[in-house]
C-alpha cells in the first residue's frame, strides 16, 4: 500500500496540521477561492501538469514529498485567476512565490519545483488566463484579464497562498520571498511598489518593468530591419559575423581578452570595420555589410528617442547579437504587435508597418493593466524589504539598459528623501548572459547563479547551484542571508559549467558585481577562478 501523505510527513518528523485533500485545503480558504485539486506526491515523484496548461507544459520529476495544490480565485469583471502550490513535507518554514514569462498564462510548475527542493512552500499564479508566451489575444477587450496579468493575480495568489501554507503546516510562515525573471522580474518590482507587505525579499531578474514602452519598442526595433527585401535589411546569417567583430573590438577593451565583453557600455564599437570591400549587391551570402546595412546596425545600437528628444527606450547592447530573435524573420515578435492589437485595443487587423509614435503615446495614456512599475519603492524600504535585481549584458529580448535606468530613477526618487538605496536595493549586471539565462557557445560567460528560471536550463531535477549550495554563489540564498542575517551581498559568484547538462565540472567562476562596480582581473592567478577578480568602480 502507498503510504499516505500524513504518514510520510510523520516519517520526516514534519506532520502537517491539515490533510493534503481538497476538503481540508478548502477549509482554510475564503468563499471567493475554490480548490481545483490537492493531493500528495511521494518523494522522487512526478507532478503531471494538467492537460491544457499552455504556458508551462513541462512536468517536474524527482520531487521531494509534497502536497500539490491548485486553487481558483474570483477576481474583477467576472474573471478568475488560478494558482498552484507545492507544500513540501520537509518545510524550511518559508514561503516563495515564483514569476511568469512574456504573456504566458499558466502555472509555472518547473520553477515551483526548484523552490520546493530548497524546502520553500512555493506558489505560482497563472496570471488569470491560458496562453503561450507570445500570444496576447486573450487581452482583447478584457480589461479585467489585463488587470489580473498586470498585478491582481500575483497579489491575490500570494495572499491566498500564504493563508493555505500557514494553515497546512499549522505554523506561521517565518519569511516570504519572491523570485522571477522577465515578466517575472516585472511582477516582483510591481509587488515591491504596490504591495510592499507581501514579501521580505524579492529577486527580480531582467524585469520587463516598463511594459508601456518595452512592448511598442519590440515592434519598432523589428522595423529597423524590415522588410527583408530592403537593401538595409541584415539577414540573420550575418549576425554571427557582427558578433565576431563586436567580440574582436570590445573584448580586449575591458582589460582582458577572454571571450567575455565585460563592459559593453565602455566600448566604442566601430561598425565600419564590417564594410564590404567593393559594392556587393546582395550581401546575404557574404561576410561583410553594405553601407545601408551599417545604418541599420547603428539604429539597433542606439536608444529609441521620440519627438522633442524624449527618451523612449534603451538600445540592444553590443554583444547581444547571439540572441537577436526580435530582428530575425519577416515580422516583429508577437510580443510587440499583440500588445498594440489586444492590450491597446487596435484590433487584429492592425498592421505593424503602421507603427508610429502615436502608438507610444496611446500606451502611455492607457497603461493597460497598470502593469508598468513606478519608481517609488519607499514603502517597501520602510518596512525593511530587500530587493535584488540582475540583468544579462547580452540580453537580446529586453535591452540591458532598462534595469540601470530603473535603478537610477529609484535612486533619483528616494535619495532626495534621505533614503540610502544600497540599504535595500542592489543590482548586478551579468556580462555575457542572455535573457534570464544562458550564454552564447563562443562566449562561455559564468551566467549561472540560481536566478529565476535558471535551474531548468541545467535539467529537470536541478535546483540551486550544484556543487556550491551557499549564499556566495546562489542569488536566492544571498537574498535569504540578506533578509534574515543582514548580510548584504556585495557580489554574487557566477558559474559556467563545462557541460551545463551534466554540471559536473566547472569551467569558470567570476564575481558579478553590484552596480555600478565591475569585475576587474587582479592581474595574477587563474582568470577562471573567482578569487582572481575584484569588484571595482569603473571611475
Ligand atoms: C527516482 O525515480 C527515477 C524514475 O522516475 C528512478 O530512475 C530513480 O532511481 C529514483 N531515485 C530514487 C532515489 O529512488
Ligand atoms: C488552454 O488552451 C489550450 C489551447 O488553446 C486548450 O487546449 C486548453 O483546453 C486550455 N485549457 C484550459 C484550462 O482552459
Ligand atoms: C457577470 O456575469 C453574470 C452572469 O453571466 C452577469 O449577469 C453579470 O452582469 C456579469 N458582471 C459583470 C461585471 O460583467
Ligand atoms: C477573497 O476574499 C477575502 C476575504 O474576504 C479577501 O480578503 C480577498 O481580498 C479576496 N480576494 C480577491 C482576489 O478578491
Ligand atoms: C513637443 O514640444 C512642443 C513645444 O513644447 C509641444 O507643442 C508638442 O506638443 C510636443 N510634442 C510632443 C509629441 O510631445
Ligand atoms: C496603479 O499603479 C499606481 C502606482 O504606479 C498606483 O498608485 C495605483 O493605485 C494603481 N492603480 C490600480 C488600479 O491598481
Ligand atoms: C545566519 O548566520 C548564522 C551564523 O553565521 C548561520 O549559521 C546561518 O546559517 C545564517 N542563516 C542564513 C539564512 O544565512
Ligand atoms: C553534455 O553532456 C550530455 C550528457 O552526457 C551530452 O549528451 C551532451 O552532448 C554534452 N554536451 C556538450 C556540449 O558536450
Amino acid at each position: 500500500m502507498r503510504p499516505s501523505f500524513l504518514s510520510y510527513g510523520a516519517l520526516l518528523g514534519a506532520a502537517s496540521a491539515l490533510e493534503c485533500s481538497p476538503a481540508a485545503i478548502q477549509s482554510a480558504l475564503p468563499s471567493n477561492a475554490t480548490v481545483n485539486f490537492a493531493y500528495p506526491i511521494q518523494a522522487n515523484g512526478t507532478f503531471q501538469v494538467p492537460a491544457g496548461d499552455t504556458g508551462y507544459p513541462t512536468s517536474p520529476l524527482g520531487l521531494p514529498a509534497l502536497c500539490a495544490v491548485s486553487v481558483q480565485v474570483q477576481s474583477v469583471c467576472n474573471t478568475t485567476f488560478g494558482f498552484g502550490l507545492f507544500l513540501p513535507s520537509d518545510w524550511n518554514g518559508r514561503f516563495l512565490a515564483v514569476g511568469n514569462g512574456g504573456f504566458a498564462g499558466g502555472i509555472n510548475w518547473m520553477d515551483m519545483a526548484a523552490g520546493s527542493r530548497y524546502g520553500f512552500a512555493t506558489m505560482s499564479t497563472d496570471t488569470g488566463h491560458n496562453s503561450s508566451l507570445s500570444d496576447g489575444k486573450w487581452a482583447y477587450n478584457q480589461p479585467g484579464k489585463v488587470e489580473n496579468w498586470g498585478h491582481l493575480a500575483m497579489h491575490g495568489s500570494v495572499v491566498a497562498g500564504k493563508t493555505i501554507s500557514a494553515a497546512f503546516y499549522g505554523k506561521e510562515i517565518s519569511y516570504n520571498y519572491y523570485s522571477g525573471c522577465s515578466t517575472g522580474g516585472r511582477q516582483g518590482l510591481k509587488e515591491a511598489e504596490e504591495y510592499p507587505e507581501d514579501f521580505d525579499g524579492i529577486l527580480a531578474g531582467a524585469p520587463g518593468w516598463w511594459t508601456s514602452h518595452l512592448q511598442p519598442w519590440t515592434a519598432k526595433v523589428a522595423l529597423y530591419n524590415l522588410p527583408t527585401t530592403a537593401d538595409y535589411h541584415i539577414p540573420p546569417t550575418l549576425f554571427p559575423t557582427i558578433a565576431a567583430e563586436v567580440l574582436k573590438q570590445c573584448d580586449p577593451q575591458d582589460g582582458l581578452k577572454d571571450t567575455i565583453i565585460s563592459d559593453p557600455q565602455g566600448c566604442n564599437f566601430r561598425p565600419e570595420e564590417l564594410l564590404c570591400a567593393s559594392n556587393v549587391a546582395n550581401a546575404a551570402a557574404t561576410s561583410c555589410l553594405t553601407s545601408p546595412q551599417i545604418d541599420t546596425l547603428y539604429k539597433i545600437y542606439t536608444d529609441s528617442i521620440g519627438d522633442n528628444q524624449t527618451f523612449i527606450f534603451p538600445h540592444l547592447n553590443i554583444g547581444s547579437e547571439g540572441q537577436w530573435v526580435l530582428l530575425s524573420g519577416d515580422k516583429p515578435n508577437n510580443l510587440g504587435p499583440d500588445y498594440v492589437r489586444y492590450f491597446l485595443g487596435l484590433g487584429p487587423d492592425w498592421d505593424f508597418y503602421d507603427y508610429s509614435e502615436d502608438i507610444q503615446r496611446l500606451a502611455d495614456k492607457l497603461q493597460p493593466g497598470n502593469a508598468t512599475v513606478g519608481f517609488d519603492l519607499s514603502a517597501f524600504h520602510a518596512k525593511g524589504g530587500k530587493l535584488l535585481s540582475y540583468h544579462g549584458q547580452a540580453d537580446g529580448l529586453i535591452p540591458t539598459g532598462s534595469t540601470p535606468y530603473y535603478y537610477n530613477h529609484v535612486t533619483r526618487t528616494l535619495q532626495p528623501r534621505g533614503i540610502n538605496v544600497d540599504e535595500f536595493f542592489r543590482f548586478f549586471l551579468v556580462p555575457g548572459m542572455g535573457h534570464c539565462a544562458g550564454t552564447p557557445a563562443n562566449v562561455n560567460a559564468p551566467w549561472y547563479f540560481a536566478g529565476a528560471n535558471q535551474a531548468l536550463n541545467l535539467g529537470n531535477t536541478v535546483y540551486g547551484v550544484p556543487g556550491f549550495r551557499d549564499e556566495k554563489h546562489d542569488a536566492l540564498l544571498a537574498m535569504v542571508a540578506w533578509v534574515e542575517n543582514g548580510t548584504a551581498p556585495e557580489q554574487i559568484i557566477g558559474t559556467k559549467y563545462v557541460n551545463d547538462t551534466t554540471h559536473a565540472e566547472v569551467m569558470r567562476q567570476r564575481p558579478l558585481c553590484m552596480y555600478p562596480k565591475q569585475a576587474k582581473y587582479t592581474g595574477s592567478g587563474d582568470a577562471n577562478d573567482a578569487s582572481s577578480w575584484e569588484c571595482k568602480l569603473p571611475y
